[in-house]
């Protein structure tokens, strides 16, 4: 698998569509509950974007007040987000190389949906281990991934009726999907992954997943959600080196609110904490 497997970001067209992006429909999901999750798991400001993009993610850090570096391996990408954000700092890295950045110097490292178009197992705990380098002992890995649900389901921003082959992938399979929110309807190609695949990645990589978000919709959200009251998208783990440091002993596991979760959890930790539309909260 991963043979021959390219990189769709690569490409200026789609570049050009992606930067236009910013959080609409389904994917206002990935993001809306991350103020609150770093607000609880993250201490300290520099962080670094894995996978910028065109720097969606890395300004949604900055506007949170983090000092963030965005990295991406595809030039067309980065150009947008130096363009659309000439004060801040990105960088084209080489696939899989992040020698350039210190090591254990950030409190927070995120990213946001790249993982969806890494290939292989060893490839991914490689990548899953250069990112633990970069991190600070107390610092943490924020990763928002598509869950294999996204490739089989109609969505207010995407549709994959067209690929009914979906239904049929396995972990590591290449699924297709079409984007609804930009131009360019030519569709993505990514890597389906199961949950149960990313904690071998995460074990393998020495990472230990703190908590596990499945992000759903609500009806008082100003969106046509189309499945995302019923079924998350996206699968957005916290992973620490360290398991203990920040949380109570006698790790359990909990579901979601018994009324109207906007997203099941499960969580390495007994706390309990309110859930909604949280506001950002530094600390
Ligand atoms: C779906 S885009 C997400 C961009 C951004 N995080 C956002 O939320 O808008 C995924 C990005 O990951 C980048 N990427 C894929 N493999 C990578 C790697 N090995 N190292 C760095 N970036 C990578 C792609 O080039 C692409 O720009």
């Amino acid at each position: 698998m991963g043979e021959g497997f390219s990189n769709v970001y690569e490409d200026g067209r789609r570049a050009e569509a992606y930067a236009k992006l910013e959080f609409p429909g389904t994917y206002y999901l990935a993001y809306r509950d991350l103020p609150a999750i770093f607000s609880e798991h993250v201490r300290g400001r520099s962080a670094l974007d894995f996978g910028c993009g065109t720097g969606r993610s890395t300004r949604f850090l900055r506007a949170l007040g983090y000092e963030a570096v965005g990295v991406d391996i595809a030039r067309n990408m980065v150009k947008k987000a130096r363009a659309r954000d000439p004060e801040g700092e990105y960088h084209i890295v080489p696939d899989g190389d992040l020698s350039a950045f210190p090591a254990g110097a950030y409190d927070l490292v995120l990213s946001a949906f790249t993982f969806d178009n890494i290939p292989t197992r060893e490839k991914k705990v490689a990548l899953f281990r250069t990112l633990r380098r970069l991190i600070r002992p107390t610092g943490k890995i924020v990763s928002v991934v598509s869950s294999p649900g996204i490739y089989v389901h109609e969505w207010a921003s995407f549709t994959t009726k067209a690929f009914p082959e979906n239904r049929n992938a396995r972990n590591g399979d290449r699924v297709r999907i079409v984007m609804l929110d930009v131009e360019d309807s030519r569709p993505v190609v990514d890597i389906v992954w199961t949950d149960e695949a990313y904690r071998e990645v995460y074990e393998r990589a020495d990472l230990i997943p703190l908590e596990t978000l499945r992000p759903l919709g609500t009806e008082e959200e100003p969106y046509s959600w189309v499945s995302e009251t019923k079924i998350a998208p996206w699968v957005i783990y916290v992973l620490g080196v360290d398991a203990g440091q920040d949380r109570p002993p006698a790790p359990r596991e909990t579901g979601g609110r018994a009324s109207a979760p906007p997203f099941s959890i499960e969580r390495a930790s007994p706390r309990v904490r309110p859930f909604g539309r949280w506001s950002a909260r530094r600390s």
